[in-house]
């Protein structure tokens, strides 16, 4: 049973898009955590990112791989060769984050940033060519309606909502400029 807000191609985008923004915003907290070399706090932020990476898009990919990606199966196997490859993507981020998880524990503080920084671009880029291909799968007046919302004004809508966990990890940084 897939949920509509992955079936739709526009919210699914917003999806895509709410748990993009909160990653982000806490990639720019641990960033000025590291320049100011506050690093309780950074290793803190950095175990944050991970449970909102875990819990707004590793599940995320989940719920695909249970849902949406056999409905689609479901219309046409001749897509299997994409689903493959979408659910390579996954593997490649669930990957990330577990070398994440690593470094993090090794105290290998060095490399979290740029880790941070592959795994949003990668994870960035699945999620176009996912909604690419929703584009493709949707049909004609859905599709029109899909590449044209405006990525600006769905930045918008969702700038308020983050979640508690982005709350935290920005007391963690306001906490360590006292
Ligand atoms: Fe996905
Ligand atoms: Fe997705």
């Amino acid at each position: 049973m897939v949920g509509p807000g992955l079936q739709q191609p526009d919210s699914h985008h917003l999806i895509h898009e709410m748990a993009w923004q909160e990653a982000n915003t806490i990639q720019s907290v641990i960033e000025r955590l590291w320049q100011t070399n506050a690093v309780e706090q950074f290793v803190e932020a950095t175990g944050i990112f991970i449970e909102v990476v875990e819990s707004r898009i590793l599940s995320h990919a989940i719920e695909e791989e249970r849902g949406l990606y056999p409905s689609w199966l479901a219309m046409n196997n001749a897509w299997t060769a994409v689903v493959a490859s979408f659910i390579e993507d996954h593997d490649h981020l669930r990957r990330l984050i577990h070398r994440l998880k690593d470094i993090t524990r090794q105290a290998y503080y060095s490399e979290v940033l740029p880790l941070i920084a592959e795994f949003l671009k990668q994870s960035h880029a699945h999620s176009d060519r996912e909604e690419t291909f929703m584009g493709k799968v949707d049909n004609g007046d859905r599709k029109e309606r899909f590449f044209m919302i405006p990525p600006q004004s769905l930045r918008g809508q969702v700038s308020a909502d983050v979640s508690d966990l982005t709350r935290l990890v920005v007391n963690v940084a306001y906490k360590s400029m006292m």
